[in-house]
């Protein structure tokens, strides 16, 4: 356990998680969770700088912790934490802040979409985000970050501010290395295949949720858009539709492409989304039976909580001081 290399990642518990999100992020994190000492958190903090309703929070808090451990995350590999239980990421962010420039954070494109979208409320923290994540990283000295796409900048910016305090300072924080995840099928929107599958689409028929039911999956498979021709041919360029669900079926089937073509060598369209639809959903439903009795089982998430806290607290702490140290703060 010593030697093997850290990593870090995290997800906001308010994100509506979708198929394309399990496959790109935590389907890959159980491969991971053997060869690196995985901390994986539940960004409560980062979730705050859009507005949520408190009740709702704390349940999608729980319910996030349930479904890394449904998906098959091990919170005896792993540090599996609440980025609020652990004092240091607001604190080591405090002091990040200071080495931070508002300028780059300006330009940082995720505040200025976020900024949009939610024009009566641009806070501090929403622009202090990526600096909090620079923090989240960096207090575990992680070498490695998996993380989407839409995270290169604030993974850059980590470097930066990272770079630049070792810098001032002598030595202090390991520059951590961004793992973009290169989805092996990447799953695209079942309504407009040209779009990547996202949480915030603006027809939720084209997003199936890690939450949706047997129906609801089945449904929304029924309804994915098809291309001209009859064929189930894997063409992204001209057959989009049906290379998505294509791709979809491999990797929820364990199977190649190439066997999932002479597999529905034949078949219309009709049958092949139906069967892609059921395939989707029998591989969910254990994982979603899974997650509803974890979340019956609050003692037992309490317990995984605590310990994770604990285990953080220690690594994060050790960070800490030394940065304080670095700073002049005096230290009693
Ligand atoms: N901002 C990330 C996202 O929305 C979540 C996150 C917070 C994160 N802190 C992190 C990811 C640290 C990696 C490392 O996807």
């Amino acid at each position: 356990m010593e030697d093997k290399k850290v990593l870090y990642s995290a997800i906001q518990p308010t994100n509506n998680l979708t198929i394309g999100n399990y496959v790109g992020a935590i389907k890959n994190w159980l491969n991971l969770q053997e060869n690196y000492d995985c901390y994986f958190s539940i960004a409560n903090m980062h979730a705050i700088t859009v507005r949520q309703n408190p009740a709702e929070l704390r349940q999608k808090t729980l319910a996030l912790l349930a479904l890394y451990i449904a998906c098959g995350i091990d919170p005896e590999k792993c540090c599996l934490y609440v980025q609020s239980h652990v004092p240091a990421h607001a604190e080591l962010c405090w002091v990040l802040n200071t080495f931070t420039y508002v300028g780059e954070m300006e330009r940082m494109t995720q505040f200025k979409d976020k900024s949009l979208r939610h024009a009566e409320n641009i806070n501090m923290g929403l622009m202090d985000y990526p600096v909090l994540m620079a923090a989240d990283i960096l207090l575990y000295q992680a070498q490695y970050v998996p993380v989407g796409e839409d995270q290169r900048q604030h993974l850059e910016i980590a470097r930066d501010i990272a770079q630049r305090f070792n810098n001032a300072l002598t030595p202090t924080f390991t520059v951590p290395e961004g793992l973009f995840m290169k989805v092996g099928a990447k799953i695209n929107d079942l309504q407009d295949p040209s779009k990547k599958m996202s949480k915030s689409a603006e027809n939720p028929n084209g997003s199936i949720f890690l939450t949706d039911d047997r129906d609801t999956i089945i449904r929304k498979f029924k309804r994915a858009v098809t291309d001209s021709g009859s064929e189930i041919k894997y063409d992204p360029m001209s057959k989009p539709g049906v290379s998505n669900l294509l791709s979809i079926y491999s990797v929820f089937a364990d199977k190649s492409i190439a066997e999932a073509e002479s597999e529905f060598n034949g078949v219309g369209y009709g049958d092949f989304k139906l069967a892609v639809g059921e395939t989707v959903a029998d591989r969910l439903a254990p994982v979603q039976a899974e997650q509803a009795k974890l979340l019956a089982d609050k003692e037992y998430l309490n317990t995984v909580l605590k310990k994770g806290a604990e285990r953080a607290m220690k690594t994060a702490g050790r960070t800490l001081s030394k940065v304080y140290k670095k700073i002049g703060f005096y230290q009693i």
